[in-house]
């Protein structure tokens, strides 16, 4: 190094410098603020406290928890139990209310119906579709074609007990037999043909005319003379265009063969007394309540 980057350029006055020179250029040794130097101590001190006060240190299963006893799932069940309070005395209403009264009363309605729909898209959303549009062995219920019946009364027992389930024993309950035990084949496929006439369809009315008499042997108890069904036994109308496992000759076919036993749980047990007649009310007012 030469003697000249050795010079250093400090004035009288200047603050000491730490010594190190660049090509000259040195740097002061000022000290830090005051008030910067106080801040900063007191972040420590705050971040000290807030560790000891609330949830903080990772351990092995979960973090310190901190005196304060604060939880964001204890705030949780806070606001949740806040809502229950708030909405303890319609549900006791609801629970309480006579079925066919619930439409009269705006407030029960309304409440009703939104918590029927968040009930619904929990528990039944699955099997009867998002929109309750249904599918293929689980039933529309945005229509007037019901199985075992459209009144609220009717809507209610049905999602209370369930349908032909193991474990209520006031379960809505009925057997469709499997017919391909019980008639020769000829006669399915003329009972078929019969189906598909008494339901407007391309049907071979020659083997209709015989699958006729079949019909009134082996499927009239259930399914009625005309075939328009009966509620009691939840035996579907077989004369409309509503099908719940399908109209064409393939699936009748399998349908009459194999009978189908179309299950649905009982929801006394898992629901409670307001949320079935929430839910009972959601349906009934879908469309085709009656
Ligand atoms: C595991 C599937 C499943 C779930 C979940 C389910 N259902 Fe069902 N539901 C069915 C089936 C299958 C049927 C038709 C059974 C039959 O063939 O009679 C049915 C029938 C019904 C009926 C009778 C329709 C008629 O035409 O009479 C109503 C009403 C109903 N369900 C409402 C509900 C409600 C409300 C829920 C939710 C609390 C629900 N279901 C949950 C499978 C289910
Ligand atoms: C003991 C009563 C009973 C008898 C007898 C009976 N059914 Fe049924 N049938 C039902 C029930 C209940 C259902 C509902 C489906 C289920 O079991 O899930 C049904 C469903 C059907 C379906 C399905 C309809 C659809 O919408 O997809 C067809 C088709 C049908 N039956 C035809 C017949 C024919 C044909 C006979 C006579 C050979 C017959 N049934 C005899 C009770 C009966």
């Amino acid at each position: 190094m030469s003697d000249k980057s050795k010079q250093s350029n400090r004035q009288k006055g200047d603050p000491e410098t730490t010594g190190h020179s660049w090509d000259g250029i040195e740097e002061f040794n000022n000290p830090l603020p005051r008030w910067w130097l106080w801040t900063f101590y007191a972040c420590i001190i705050w971040g000290v406290l807030y560790t000891i006060a609330y949830p903080a240190w990772p351990l092995l299963k979960e973090a310190t928890p901190g005196i304060l006893g604060f939880s964001t799932r204890g705030e949780v069940a806070a606001d949740i139990a806040a809502v229950e309070a708030a909405n303890a005395d319609i549900e006791a209403r609801l629970a309480a209310a006579d079925l066919t009264a619930i439409s009269d009363d705006p407030a029960l309605s309304s409440y009703a119906t939104n918590a029927g729909a968040a009930v619904f898209r929990t528990w039944c959303a699955q099997c009867h579709g998002s929109g309750a549009a249904g599918a293929k062995g689980y039933p529309n219920l945005l229509d007037d074609d019901w199985l075992w019946g459209g009144s609220i009364e009717d809507i209610h027992t049905t999602i209370s007990h369930g349908i032909r389930n193991e474990t209520d024993l006031d379960a809505r309950w009925s057997q469709m037999p499997a017919f391909g035990e019980i008639l020769a084949p000829e006669e399915i496929t003329s009972v078929v043909q019969y189906v598909r006439s008494i339901s407007g369809q391309d049907h071979d009315a020659g083997l209709a005319g015989q699958g006729q008499q079949v019909f009134m042997d082996n499927c009239a108890a259930c399914h009625g003379d005309d075939g328009t069904g009966d509620r009691f036994q939840g035996a579907p109308n077989l004369t409309d265009a509503i099908w719940l496992y399908g109209g064409d000759v393939e699936t009748l076919t399998a349908t009459v063969t194999n009978a189908r036993f179309g299950v649905m749980p009982s929801w006394a047990d898992r629901l409670s007394a307001a949320e079935i007649a929430a839910v009972a009310s959601y349906v009934h007012q879908l469309g085709g309540g009656e």
